[in-house]
């Protein structure tokens, strides 16, 4: 997800005046889950060692931020053209492929760099780039989110542990255009709550993505997720947001994933974005470490996230972010 233009606005005014950043905060009403009263996820997530950055090859094409960090102002069109659909749906495929390889490593013990190194082989084995690589700075191939972590987790040293739940966000870039994917996975032995979050996190992903169509209201995507997050009592965060993705890794289109009344912009045949929301069991709103990525929730609850690039067609809408078979990750939860 891209953090949304409310807390690039926060940031911004941090830097700016720090000590208005209390009242910016203060002056926001928010909800979050309520239904289901659970303790903070426990032991907390902890930052683990990181690794050195891994290399890709001269022969593999890389996005233009690949050097510097700094992927610049977005300037792409909202529609993709028919060459870089045909594209887009090359990068989907790598992207579910090397994400359902990610998931099945997922098991007690396992460390999430153990997850970025083969998300990182399997990526260079399709000849891709791993979008996350140095995008601003992102140190890694792959971001793994644990448990309380709404997004963007580092893979470090931590081993994964039995109850955990594990997000993996996928991005691959290859001819052209990125291919962005993620599914929140089960570590052994996960209670009752937490496999609902997982599920109920899927459908309301599904769910918004029945709403894609031309000419419907990017908000019925969140109204959508709002409605089935709150039939079972769970947060939505709303500080990250699904994104326009094609030949940018994060483009202007913005996809909220609760009901914004105001966002009534039709879709239109040719856009490419995600939908990639994020609920949670109690607070919305995030913490990021000093690492400057790693968002945690504020009371430590946990959090789950499912992901899809798509496109808008004539008929509705496809999904680039599944293989050739029509499979992907998610469907571990079909039932
Ligand atoms: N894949 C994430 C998304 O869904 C973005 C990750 S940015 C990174 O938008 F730099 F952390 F990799
Ligand atoms: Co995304
Ligand atoms: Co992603």
């Amino acid at each position: 997800p891209r953090a949304s233009p409310v807390i690039r606005e926060r940031r911004r005014l941090l830097e700016a005046r720090p000590h208005h950043y209390t009242c910016c905060m203060a002056k926001r009403k928010r909800k979050g889950g309520t239904a289901v009263l659970v303790p903070p996820s426990s032991p907390p997530v902890m930052q683990g060692l990181v690794g050195p950055r891994r290399n890709v090859p001269a022969t593999i094409a890389r996005p233009p931020y690949a050097l510097t960090g700094d992927p610049g102002p977005s300037v792409s069109n909202v529609v993709r053209s028919p060459d870089e659909i045909a594209a887009m749906h090359r990068a989907g495929t790598a992207a579910a492929e090397v994400l359902m390889i990610a998931g099945s490593m997922v098991s007690p013990g396992i460390t999430t760099d153990a997850i970025d190194a083969r998300v990182h082989e399997e990526t260079l084995a399709r000849n891709g780039y791993p979008s996350p690589l140095n995008y601003r700075g992102f140190p890694k191939s792959v971001c793994t989110s644990i448990n309380e972590v709404i997004c963007h987790g580092i893979p470090d040293s931590r081993q994964l542990r039995d109850g955990d739940i594990i997000n993996i966000d996928v991005t691959i870039f290859l001819d052209g255009v990125h291919g962005d994917t993620s599914c929140t996975f089960l570590v052994g032995d996960v209670d009752d709550v937490n496999t609902m979050l997982v599920r109920e996190t899927r459908t309301s992903m599904y769910n918004a993505i029945d709403t894609v169509r031309p000419g419907a209201p990017f908000n019925a995507i969140g109204k959508a997720i709002d409605t089935h997050a709150n039939r079972f009592g769970l947060g939505v965060v709303q500080d990250f947001i699904g994104h326009g993705v094609g030949t940018e890794f994060h483009s202007n289109l913005q996809i909220p994933h609760y009901y914004h009344p105001r966002l009534t912009r039709k879709m239109e045949v040719g856009m490419s974005f995600t939908i990639e929301p994020m609920l949670t069991l109690g607070a919305i709103d995030c913490i990021i470490w000093d690492d400057d990525w790693t968002a945690v929730t504020t009371d430590g609850r946990r959090t789950a996230q499912f992901e899809h690039t798509m496109i808008v067609t004539d008929s509705g809408v496809e999904l680039t972010t599944v293989t050739d078979d029509g499979a992907c990750a998610a469907d571990i939860y079909r039932d």
